[in-house]
């Protein structure tokens, strides 16, 4: 790592990259839970999943003391008319005391005025607030945020320029920005030039260009000309693509003159990647999912988003991991691996996370229907009717499956 360089003063509630080794921002990938985990095996820096500035906007803060952690929500109504029929749509959580100095907010923005407003929702109680212009998909780049920002340079940095005069003074803690390359060096020089004007504190780099898949090979032949153009404004330079693990992050890092390294998917399959040969380094995924599961139960973690992320962590040669897909709840989960000293915990988690409540909504949709007055024959009659012409009707009911209408989402396919 370079060091005897200049560096942009660090706000006092702010933290400094370097030498850090960090986890990514993932959406689905970087909810809380992955997060602590992250963060007890040794990752310096968290990075939350991307939040669209507009979802965040109108949200309420809130205290939750059975999970000790901070919660912004809203109400969702598919009955406008009756907004006692709404349900709570929990856009972003955070661990106040676990989370203390480690966890930057990363925002999905277009609009100075918007990333501000988001972003003074969250800058009380995050250590910094990074700009997502990295991200490649469609409902992204549509809305001409993540990777559509590198092609609008000026609205970018006009972006940043606003979250470092309206944030910065009245929070205390940093800017920075999550890019990819550009085609050239040249191009990409004459970016990174322009972002470290702004007055941000960090910039990280994902080592592809945006047309490339997350499988081709990181291109790492630029980093060393952007962390030396980093240095030149004392701007800290994270690196990301392709990082497998603390020690190799570190190594990497020095390498190529960049400060310290962002890790996304080896965390998401294995966060003991962050513990280093000293403390042991990587842990069976055994132990690694027990942790992960005692995690999502005492944050009362969505089950549907646990079960994803178990996914992620579980080989698919394992023969656990057909059946494990397969789970509704966390007693099932637990009793599938063989952890019955949680399954107390379980049943209670199921009740606690609103996946019980959930089963039986499910199973009360499912009971067949035992009235037979002549309205609800009536109704039946209407209700076939429609269903027949729907199967008829090919087109999707959604203009997006529900899976892509999440910023980055698929990034990891
Ligand atoms: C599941 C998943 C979700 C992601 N979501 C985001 C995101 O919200 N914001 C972002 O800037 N990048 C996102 N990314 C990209 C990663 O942060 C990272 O830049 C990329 O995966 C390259 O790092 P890696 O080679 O270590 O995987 C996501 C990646 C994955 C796998």
């Amino acid at each position: 790592m370079a060091s005897g360089i200049k560096t942009v003063p660090i706000p006092h509630r702010g933290v400094d990259y370097r030498g850090k080794v960090v986890l990514a921002p993932m959406v689905r990938s970087g909810e809380l839970p992955s997060r602590l985990l992250a963060l007890q095996y040794g990752a310096d820096l968290v990075w939350g999943p991307e939040t669209v500035d507009r979802a965040m906007i109108g949200t309420t803060r809130r205290f939750n003391e059975k999970t000790k952690t901070l919660e912004w929500f809203r109400m969702c109504s598919n009955n406008v008319k009756d907004p006692v029929d709404g349900k709570e749509s929990i856009i972003y959580r955070l661990h106040p005391e676990k989370e203390a100095g480690k966890l930057i907010f990363q925002i999905g923005t277009s609009d100075p005025e918007r990333a501000v407003q988001a972003a003074r929702l969250v800058a009380a109680d995050v250590s910094g607030i990074d700009v997502n212009a990295g991200c490649p998909k469609p409902f992204s780049t549509s809305g001409g945020m993540g990777a559509a920002l590198l092609r609008t340079p000026d609205k970018l940095c006009a972006i940043l320029e606003a979250l470092v005069k309206e944030i910065v003074p009245e929070f205390e803690i940093g800017i920075s920005v999550k890019i990819r390359i550009l085609e050239t060096a040249a191009e990409t020089e004459v970016l990174v030039r322009k972002l470290c004007a702004t007055g941000i504190t960090g910039l990280t780099v994902h080592c592809r260009t945006t047309p490339m898949r997350p499988r081709e090979r990181a291109i790492r032949g630029q980093l060393r000309m952007i962390a030396d153009v980093c240095h030149e404004y004392g701007v800290a330079c994270l690196m990301n693509g392709d990082v497998e693990s603390k020690e190799q992050g570190l190594k990497l890092a020095e390498e190529f003159g960049a400060d310290g390294a962002m890790i996304a998917t080896a965390a998401e399959i294995n966060p003991s990647c962050f513990r280093t040969a000293e403390e042991g380094g990587l842990l069976p995924w055994r132990e690694v999912v027990e942790q992960y599961i005692k995690i999502c139960m005492d944050t009362h973690n969505r089950f549907a988003n646990t079960k994803y992320l178990l996914a992620q962590m579980v080989s698919g040669k394992e023969p656990v991991r057909k059946p494990l897909v397969s789970t509704k709840c966390y007693k099932d989960v637990c009793k599938l691996l063989g952890l019955d000293h949680l399954m107390d915990r379980a049943a209670q988690a199921d009740i606690d996370s609103g996946t019980e409540q959930h089963l039986m909504n499910m199973a009360a949709k499912r009971k067949p229907q035992t009235d037979n007055s002549p309205q609800s024959k009536q109704n039946k009659k209407m209700k076939t009717t429609i269903s027949e012409k729907a199967q008829q009707d090919t087109r999707p009911t959604s203009p997006m499956p529900e899976k892509a209408q999440q910023p980055c989402a698929q990034l990891a396919s």
